[in-house]
């Protein structure tokens, strides 16, 4: 396994990039957007694709760097569905699973730090973002956190994992790198011994100061604003309605698997996950290439304009995306498979 935890002085913060092997699919999480050279430097040294990028919650203290992956590498994006951002290809719950090459991660709901907070679990390992850190947690005080939340999600979610799970994350302000849930269990000593009422107690009085950069990182994670879209007019943009006037187009549904077992897809659709569009395009016995006309959907609009883009610059023609996705189009009430 390919793994590399990188460290942001500024906020302390820990990204983390992950891939089966060289030359594989990769995730990062948590990214930082002044360090995106950095992550792309290191993908490019093992000859890797990053397919996935994922933040752990909307973040106060830095700006995150999926937008900017996302504009360099087409990644999908992702965030915990309760987060309050805009442009974000996929919108996780508890439960819910991200596939890469050789890899899953099961998504873990963990709120209480912020109210859209999730970790991820992979291979004996778990990424807690601001629910857990080393002998600590993240402050409970503002973006809709809530310290009994947090203790429910440590005690209920977090500590359920098995004790050698090692646990990764977001931030550390004193030189550590990573601890296991066993010793946490012990040895974090707001949690430790405390009931949750002790816990409310002690997150309710840090008074904290806020971070130094959360008015301008939060304004920027919630717009993620990399121009996703702005080059296409309204003739490639089809509303659900208008989609299903058109049978005699293609349609290409770019989620992943796990998604489409979870919510279904629209009948007569072929699956392409937005990360497999480009080699599709480029084979060109490939059924997308034979097509008098294809539209593009996905979840909530945000992959498909992505591959929209995409097939554009490969020089397809007749391609359009059906805004909003299958979202929109099971809130009309449409059928799904
Ligand atoms: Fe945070």
């Amino acid at each position: 396994m390919i793994f590399q935890q990188f460290f942001e002085p500024v906020s302390s913060t820990f990204t983390y990039l992950i891939a089966k092997s060289r030359s594989a699919e990769a995730v990062i999480i948590d990214p930082v957007l002044e360090e995106v050279d950095r992550y792309l430097k290191f993908l490019g040294e093992n000859n890797l694709k990053l397919v996935t990028a994922m933040d752990t919650h909307v973040h106060a203290d830095h700006k995150t760097g999926l937008g900017k992956l996302r504009s360099i590498t087409r990644c999908m994006t992702c965030y915990g569905h309760k987060a309050q951002t805009s442009l974000v290809a996929r919108r996780l719950k508890h439960g819910d699973k991200i596939t890469i090459e050789g890899i899953t991660i099961d998504v873990l709901e963990t709120p209480g730090h912020t109210d859209d907070s999730i970790s991820y679990y992979m291979e004996g390992m778990v990424f807690t973002g601001d629910a857990l850190f080393i002998r600590g947690n993240g402050r409970t005080d503002f973006q809709n956190g809530d310290a009994g939340e947090l203790f429910d999600s440590l005690n209920d979610i977090i500590f359920e994992l098995p004790n050698n799970t090692i646990v990764w994350p977001g931030h550390d302000y004193k030189g550590e790198h990573c601890s296991t849930v066993g010793v946490e269990k012990v040895e974090n000593t707001r949690y430790s011994g405390k009931s949750r009422a002790e816990f409310i107690e002690i997150m309710d009085n840090l008074n904290l100061p806020n971070p130094k950069q959360m008015d301008e990182s939060v304004p920027y994670n919630i717009g993620i604003s990399d121009h996703l879209g702005e080059s296409l007019n309204d003739e490639y943009i089809l509303s659900c309605d208008e989609v299903e006037a058109l049978p005699s187009y293609m349609l290409i549904d770019l989620r992943d698997q796990d998604e489409v077992n979870k919510d279904g897809a629209i009948a007569n659709s072929i699956l392409i996950p937005l990360r497999d569009l480009e080699d599709a395009i480029a084979n060109t016995e490939h059924p997308i290439n034979k097509a008098q006309g294809v539209i593009f959907y996905c979840a909530h609009g945000e992959r498909s304009t992505i591959g929209l883009e995409l097939a554009i610059e490969k020089g397809l023609t007749n391609v359009k995306h059906m805004s909003g996705g299958i979202n929109v189009w099971k809130s009309l009430g449409k059928d799904v498979m």
